[in-house]
């Protein structure tokens, strides 16, 4: 008899992860269902990736016609998709230029690259002008750059000497980071418009305008990490235009390609020329089935009017969320977030709270010290909302009480 799926994986998969005792076998828009037949509310999206659901018609159709003509050419030639994809890109994101990759750590790594070049046409000498200046909390990924780039102990734990020169200021206080900005020594200020892995911290609009000013003031790029909080998640295409500001950079990842590993950043002038043959690249990064991933991702928040959607649908949720937290006050101390991307801050460990939720048929992530992370799909409707609420009521009236 075969294996089960527990056992194989104990044996042939690294350690690395804590995965949860759950085979998944199909999905379909909000909702996945495991190799037991049950169903559960997927409000993990696969840690903000799924964006559209699971198994969304048009996006299948779209993946389904371009693997049958052309997946992969390299970077060595053009593709429709690919410049099709970077021509709907300048719509969303303003004039400028893009580079593609396949995730989110690979997005931070080019912006990283981008700050280095930056620095060195700022200084005239290489090593002069190289520090990047992050927030507190902050994830930028599991590669050298992006450990270096996140403060957290835990990330980067076991893994030291990292990239020196990413000194840390916490998240909204504009008077730390004005100390760090060195206008001769420091080439950039990377941060998450809203910190995900972190705990749900909003980056408050104020702060991001101010920053936006010291940056251009000192020559700084600003460098915003949309892999989680962007395309859409928030009710806005990218989480910074609810602020104002227009960075220098943007990383993105996670739901561009809705499913498929695509990752990207846009420069804008006059650094999008900073990047020339030879100084960056990688093999599959921006495929033509990829792109036609992220095309398809593109289409479907349009044609669905799914920015609209999240940004009418997610104050009432988030009221009702917040209102059956407040029924368990030995428990529940805030809700943090924007539209479809919210941390329940608990005042316990969230993994078993997380895990009682599964069991009741919701999926969610715990984020940060203490709280539990809300990623629906942005196409899920209002009585999927609703039913995330429901749970999460039933499951917070039934733990013990201190
Ligand atoms: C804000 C942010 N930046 C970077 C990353 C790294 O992305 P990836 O896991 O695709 O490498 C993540 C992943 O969670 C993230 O949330």
């Amino acid at each position: 008899m075969a294996e089960n799926p527990a056992d194989l994986h104990a044996r042939f998969l690294m350690g690395n992860y804590a995965t949860l005792p759950v085979t998944l076998v199909r999905g379909e828009g909000a909702r996945v269902w495991d190799d037991a037949g049950k169903a559960y509310l997927d409000f993990s999206t696969g840690i903000a990736v799924n964006a559209l659901g699971h198994a969304h018609p048009t996006w299948v159709a779209r993946v389904r016609e371009q693997a049958g003509k052309l997946i992969h050419v390299s970077n060595l030639y053009r593709s429709e998709p690919v410049v099709q994809l970077a021509a709907e890109l300048s719509k969303r994101c303003g004039p400028g230029r893009a580079l593609f990759c396949n995730s989110g750590a690979e997005a931070n790594e080019a912006l990283i690259k981008l700050s280095r070049l930056h620095g060195l046409r700022k200084a005239g000498a290489e090593g002069v002008c190289t520090t990047v200046v992050v927030a507190e909390r902050a994830f930028h990924g599991r590669t050298f750059g992006g450990m270096s780039a996140t403060p957290q102990e835990k990330i980067q734990k076991g893994f030291r000497p990292l990239l020196a020169g990413f000194p840390s200021a916490p998240l909204n206080d504009i008077k730390a980071w004005d100390r760090l900005l060195d206008a001769k020594t420091t080439a950039a200020a990377l941060v998450e418009t809203v910190q995900g892995e972190g705990g749900v911290f909003v980056a408050d609009p104020t702060f991001l305008r101010e920053l936006r000013v010291l940056c251009s003031e000192r020559n700084i790029l600003l460098l915003l990490d949309e892999i989680q909080c962007g395309i859409g998640r928030t009710g806005t295409f990218f989480a910074f235009e609810q602020a104002c500001v227009l960075p220098d950079a943007i990383a993105m990842a996670k739901g561009l390609g809705a499913g498929f590993p695509m990752g990207a950043i846009w420069v804008a002038p006059p650094h999008d020329d900073l990047f020339t043959p030879g100084s960056h690249g990688t093999t599959f990064g921006g495929s033509p089935l990829a792109a036609t991933a992220a095309l398809a991702t593109l289409e479907v928040i349009e044609k669905e009017g799914l920015l609209a959607q999240v940004a009418k649908q997610s104050p009432a949720w988030h009221a009702a969320l917040r209102a059956v937290g407040l029924t368990r006050p030995d428990i529940f101390r805030e809700l943090r977030g924007l539209g479809y991307m919210v941390g329940v801050a608990v005042n316990c460990e969230p993994r078993p709270i997380v895990a009682a939720l599964r069991e009741a048929g919701l999926l969610v992530v715990p984020a940060g010290e203490n709280a539990i992370r809300f990623l629906p799909p942005l196409t899920a409707t209002e009585a999927e909302l609703a039913q995330s609420v429901d749970i999460f009521g039933k499951v917070l009236a039934g733990l013990p009480r201190a």
